[in-house]
């Protein structure tokens, strides 16, 4: 019998999982372990300190309701979900838009609206509209994708934070014409502080960070045998565009609102984009991120 130290111990838990019939959980969870214990080791943690991450990490998930998913939050906060987004940007046969964060808001089963309708149910400032196209990566248009878009109102608050989940509001579902077209009406949305009421928010007051990502508008864009897009657009003239809590923002997804003679609604200011999706890979699970709804349920089963 071997007496195990803070440097044999990490072998000896690798040994004792080496027989996980499932090759990929058995690499996640050995660079996980490898990681842990190196981590624990650099800082040196103390057992009060310890308690306290646990402590941390059981108020993370006692703030999870059906619409709050604060482990996503968390994850955001670290920048741990952009680098996941980077990377399976990176892992795209074909180079499409770039993904930017789903956060926690996103919902499914948005009204369908006609293309062209307004999003937001009373519409108490100045009218945009957002326009353009959605094509394959050498430009051929995707008919009939479906575009789901949310965002915050001109308070910077979503309709989950509004109206406690009751209704839906400042989100619709559109589908392209056959030419690959979309457009639609809204608000310019608020930049807004994320939620920071929980201990996700905590974390983040301790770090003297300002806890506020930049005004945006969250598509979701999905095409037959195209790879899914979770992606986001960036108004660049906000405070917050270099700063961004969750290191969302790349410049690729930055725009601009503007007199548009090409934009199929005139009479209002517009934003264009164009989207492109690469091609799906067999089997590939697209999106990054989850309805803290559907995300409550599975997390039950
Ligand atoms: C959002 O953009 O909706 C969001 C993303 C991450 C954390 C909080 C909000
Ligand atoms: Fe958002």
């Amino acid at each position: 019998m071997v007496d195990l130290d803070e440097f044999t111990v990490t072998n000896a838990a690798l040994e004792q999982m080496a027989n996980t019939a499932n090759p990929r959980l058995k690499q996640i969870m050995a660079a996980a372990v490898r990681h842990m214990h190196e981590f624990v080791r650099e800082v040196n943690l103390t057992p009060e300190e310890w308690i306290q991450g646990l402590q941390f990490l059981t108020a993370i998930g006692q703030a999870c309701t059906p619409i709050r998913q604060e482990f996503i939050l968390l994850s955001d906060v670290l920048g741990v979900s952009a680098v996941v987004n980077a990377l399976h940007d990176k892992k795209a046969k074909e180079l499409g838009s770039q993904s930017s964060l789903l956060g926690p808001f996103f919902r499914e089963g948005a009204p369908v609206m006609p293309m062209g309708a307004q999003i937001v149910e009373k519409p108490t400032e100045e009218e945009l509209v957002i326009h353009g196209t959605v094509s394959d990566t050498l430009g051929a248009p995707l008919a009939n994708a479906l575009i789901q878009v949310w965002q915050t109102s001109e308070r910077g608050l979503y309709d989950l934070q509004e109206r406690n989940g009751e209704s839906m509001d400042m989100r619709g579902n559109f589908r392209t014409g056959p030419d690959g077209r979309y457009h639609f009406r809204t608000l310019r949305p608020k930049g807004y502080s994320i939620p920071m009421d929980g201990p996700a928010g905590a974390l983040v007051q301790a770090q003297g960070r300002h806890g506020m990502r930049p005004s945006h508008v969250h598509m979701l864009i999905g095409a037959e045998g195209h790879r899914e897009l979770v992606t986001a657009l960036y108004f660049g003239d906000d405070d917050y565009i270099e700063s961004d809590t969750v290191f969302g923002v790349s410049q690729s997804l930055v725009v601009a609102v503007k007199d548009d003679p090409d934009s199929p609604m005139q009479g209002y200011r517009a934003v264009r984009y164009d989207f492109k999706l690469g091609k799906a890979d067999p089997g590939e699970s697209g999106r990054v991120g989850a309805d803290p709804t559907t995300f409550m349920n599975k997390a039950a089963e």
